[in-house]
């Protein structure tokens, strides 16, 4: 069976059901992962890494580590997992996912459901080192903690060992004041306590893991310069742009546009990316960045990396396109480059940031 005909017939499914066939099926191999496709052109290091692409997937479609094996088997260049938080949770009542086929788009209010710390490190090899390639774990806060801090810092000497990366998430809009750490009164305290427990765990093992701060792309112009005023200053390597939107484009034609959750795919795009080009401009090359929201085709990577992006993610056109994704677009991608004569794809990078 093609993975495009496995993602269309996934659409008879409720979306819940539809994404816990397809992770058992990707689990017990019945499921034809497509041949990737590299090429020296896509090729690319950023944090001190070599990405083999630039396009990997996003957190919350492995959100308990089950398979990533499987999905950097599938062309991406990374993975991230999670979001984990300590403690296993349900997250909110069911339904709680939403396909807008109309409009290629998703909205979800999960609200972190995940099997916790414990199931996802049984589900990771002993060190980084033994990794199949570069997994990023993305770490949250369970919904009833009160000091943020008490659920990151744990995690995040839990997790540092065992991945390529750490992504702070603090902009799901389904968790009751998660994007509040957003804000210069928490987020100054937060990403020094984050990074400082990293300089000292990194220090004494000897090894690099870079710390990424996942944010929304509501955030407003003076919280973004903020934010990235404050990651400059704490020398956070990266920040992730972004999170899904709690905004409703006019464009919006599906029904269920108006259920409450965030939503992602392609209408969240030109949103995401104008965030992005403008934490570009503000970071000027010291912060690494990374898009994502609405990526679909060659052209969106490449208005990502125009935009500043040294990386893309995506998750929700994987919905929609199926498996075969991450090969097809590393393959127009290769194409392309090679047909406007660019050796690689860095080149481009933010062309578009004035
Ligand atoms: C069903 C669903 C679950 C998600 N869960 C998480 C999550 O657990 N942690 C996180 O950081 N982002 C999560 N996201 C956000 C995605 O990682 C991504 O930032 C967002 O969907 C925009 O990218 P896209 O338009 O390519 O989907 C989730 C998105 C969707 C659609």
């Amino acid at each position: 069976m093609s993975a495009r005909l496995f993602s269309k017939l996934g659409h008879f499914l409720p979306p819940e059901s539809a994404h816990h066939v397809a992770i058992r099926a990707l689990k017990s191999g019945l499921f034809p992962t497509p041949a990737p496709f590299h090429s020296p052109r896509l090729q690319t290091e950023a944090m001190g890494m070599r990405f083999p692409s630039p396009i990997g997937l996003s957190a919350g479609f492995d959100k308990n580590g089950e398979v990533y094996r499987e999905m950097l088997g599938c062309g991406f260049g990374f993975v991230e997992i999670g979001t984990v938080t300590p403690r296993p949770q349900t997250g909110n009542e069911p339904p709680r996912i939403w396909r807008l086929s109309d409009d290629e788009a998703v909205i979800n209010r999960l609200g972190f459901n995940n099997e916790g710390a414990d199931a996802m490190d049984a589900r990771l090899p002993q060190g980084r080192t033994q990794l199949p390639g570069i997994v990023g774990v993305n770490i949250g806060k369970n919904k009833d903690t009160e000091h943020a801090l008490e659920d990151y810092l744990p995690l995040l000497r839990r997790f540092l060992p065992k991945a390529s990366y750490l992504t702070a998430n603090i902009s799901s809009p389904n968790t009751p004041g998660l994007r509040d750490l957003q804000k210069r009164e928490f987020f100054e305290s937060f990403t020094r306590a984050l990074r400082s427990e990293r300089d000292s765990m990194v220090a004494m093992r000897g090894i690099q893991v870079p710390l990424l701060i996942k944010i929304a792309p509501d955030v407003s112009d003076e919280e973004l310069e903020t934010i990235v005023g404050i990651a400059v200053q704490e020398r956070i390597d990266g920040l992730i742009v972004g999170n899904t939107t709690l905004s409703r484009p006019d464009t919006l034609r599906h029904a269920d546009r108006t259920q409450q959750g965030g939503l992602s795919g392609a209408p969240l795009m030109a949103l995401s990316t104008e965030v992005l080009r403008k934490t570009s401009k503000l970071s000027q090359g010291k912060l690494t960045l990374i898009g994502v929201g609405g990526v679909r085709s060659a052209e969106d990577v490449i208005a990502k990396i125009r935009a500043g992006a040294s990386l893309v993610q995506l998750y929700t056109a994987l919905v929609y396109q199926g498996f075969g994704l991450p090969t097809r677009l590393n393959r127009d991608l290769d194409h392309w480059l090679e047909k406007v004569g660019v050796k690689h794809l860095s080149e481009l990078r933010g062309m578009d940031v004035r």
